[in-house]
């Protein structure tokens, strides 16, 4: 089973995986939790990369590509060995997150994306997508909350957002098989009863 977590910043994903995590785990189940980008060695170098304030003219594609990089670096290395053996995946980000940021924000050819998509996750396919949806004002008003020193992806423009938050609901209407769109401003233990909940109904 490979589980994965998709909203914009500061929508709770990290929350609601590391706590499905936790749940698991305390039910003696085999779990790992992987965070995008990043996971492996490898991959952790590419997401200091891409956090890096400094790194201001990384053009479009070569930022699609990095996040690719990792991604192939950490499918290949962890998710599809684990998976062989029979654990439970929990990923936070996955590539739905190069088709709503990269793609649907505009930066990048959705076309490119989603061939680069199949290689670097060698097909692939998330057998369950948790897209924790709150309103771009939701994520702006965490933000001042915690007041967290923004990071080079996370000082983008507010258009830019708001075209991922559409881009992640179009995305999540072309794959309704596979994506559950979760109401984020709800309370952090109710969100996690309705993932455990959804869950149950796949039986794992
Ligand atoms: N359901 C929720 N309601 C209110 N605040 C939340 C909720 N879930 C998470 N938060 C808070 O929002 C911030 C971002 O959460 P986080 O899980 O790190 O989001 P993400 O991984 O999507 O960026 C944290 O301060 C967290 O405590
Ligand atoms: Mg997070």
């Amino acid at each position: 089973m490979f589980i994965t977590f998709e909203g914009i910043d500061l929508s709770g994903k990290t929350t609601q995986a590391a706590l499905l995590y936790k749940h698991y785990k305390k039910a003696g189940r085999k779990v790992i939790f992987v965070r995008e980008p990043g996971g492996t060695l490898v991959s952790e170098k590419i997401r200091k990369i891409l956090l890096d304030r400094r790194n201001k003219n990384i053009f479009p594609l070569t930022e699609f590509f990095l996040f690719s990089a990792s991604r192939y670096q950490l499918t290949k290395e962890i998710i599809k060995p684990f998976l062989k053996k029979g654990f439970i995946v929990i990923c936070d980000r996955y590539y739905d997150s190069s088709t709503a940021y990269q793609g649907y924000g505009g930066m990048v050819d959705i076309k490119y994306i989603n061939k680069i998509n199949k290689i670097a996750s060698e097909n692939l396919k998330p057998d369950l997508t948790f897209l924790i949806d709150i309103p771009l004002e939701e994520s702006m008003k965490r933000r001042g909350i915690i007041k967290k020193v923004n990071d080079r992806i996370e000082s983008k423009e507010i258009n830019y957002y708001k075209k991922i938050i559409a881009g992640y609901k179009k995305l999540a209407k072309s794959n309704k098989d596979r994506f559950k769109i979760i109401d984020g401003c709800k309370p952090v233990s109710d969100i996690h009863n309705q993932i455990l909940k959804i869950l149950k109904n796949f039986k794992i």
